[in-house]
């Protein structure tokens, strides 16, 4: 089956309601494809604004974040009834920059991945190997134990795209070359195959996030396994929407 081409942005900790309005407007007033979904994940503090101004068919909001439980004394964390309150359809769990500055290990990833789907949150899922992994020759020991950690909780793939992000390309500019992630790609398609059946991995988008950008977005385009990307910084630039329209 074809699967629809997805593109995440990112928003990471940038932006202010003046900066995140004008990307809003942009994509509204940008032609875009039919077929492609759009998530954008700003801020925690803008997630109401920005659903408020989105208007695009092809575009919804997201969160970089949920909690494990959906209230309580949690100082800090967002709800996933909260985010849903607010019209976000979307969240980005597993990413490397929660893994290392915040703790989150796989066990972590796992059980908020469980508790967003099971409460009705769609999951762009993160995983991805460090600099020192890839040069051990480990990337893929790494990206099915992180995988292997939510296989154990989530048995419905439905609502689950993985982002393979290679931490060493994350922010440096350094992206990895198409091929390198189409291999990649494709070697997660078969484990998820092995784990899950071929149905699932057919129909499971996997993105590749790490410094994509307008410049090399098309260079993925004939990628089988390439279903998207998960863009950074790039995604607060005019150059998103060149990365929408890659596929073209
Ligand atoms: O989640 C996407 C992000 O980690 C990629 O960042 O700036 O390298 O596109 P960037």
């Amino acid at each position: 089956m074809a699967r629809t081409f997805f593109v995440g942005g990112n928003f990471k900790l940038n932006g202010s309601k003046q900066s995140i309005k004008e990307i809003v407007d942009r994509l509204n007033k940008a032609s875009l494809p039919e077929n492609v979904e759009v998530v954008i994940c700003p801020p925690a503090a803008y997630l109401d604004s920005t659903v408020q101004e989105v208007k695009a068919k092809q575009v919804t909001v997201g969160a970089q974040n949920v909690y494990s439980k959906a209230s309580g004394a949690f100082t800090g964390e967002n709800s996933v009834d909260q985010i849903k309150d607010l019209g976000a359809k979307w969240v980005i769990l597993g990413h490397s920059e929660r893994r290392t500055y915040f703790g989150e290990d796989d066990k972590i990833v796992a059980e908020k991945t469980k508790f967003a789907l099971d409460n009705g949150v769609p999951v762009i899922l993160c995983i991805g190997e460090t600099f020192e992994e890839k040069n051990a020759g480990i990337t893929l020991d790494v990206v099915e134990r992180q995988l292997n950690a939510v296989i154990a909780q989530v048995k419905d793939w439905t609502n689950v795209v993985i982002a393979y992000e290679p931490v060493w390309a994350i922010g440096t500019g350094l992206a990895a070359t198409a091929e390198d992630a189409q291999d990649i790609h494709a070697s997660i398609r078969k484990f998820l195959a092995g784990k899950l059946g071929e149905k699932v991995a057919s129909e499971t988008r996997i993105l590749y996030g790490g410094s994509a950008n307008g410049a090399n977005a098309s260079s993925f385009k004939d990628k089988a396994d390439v279903d998207g990307f998960l863009v950074g910084g790039a995604s607060l630039k005019p150059e998103f929407v060149d990365i929408i329209n890659s596929r073209n």
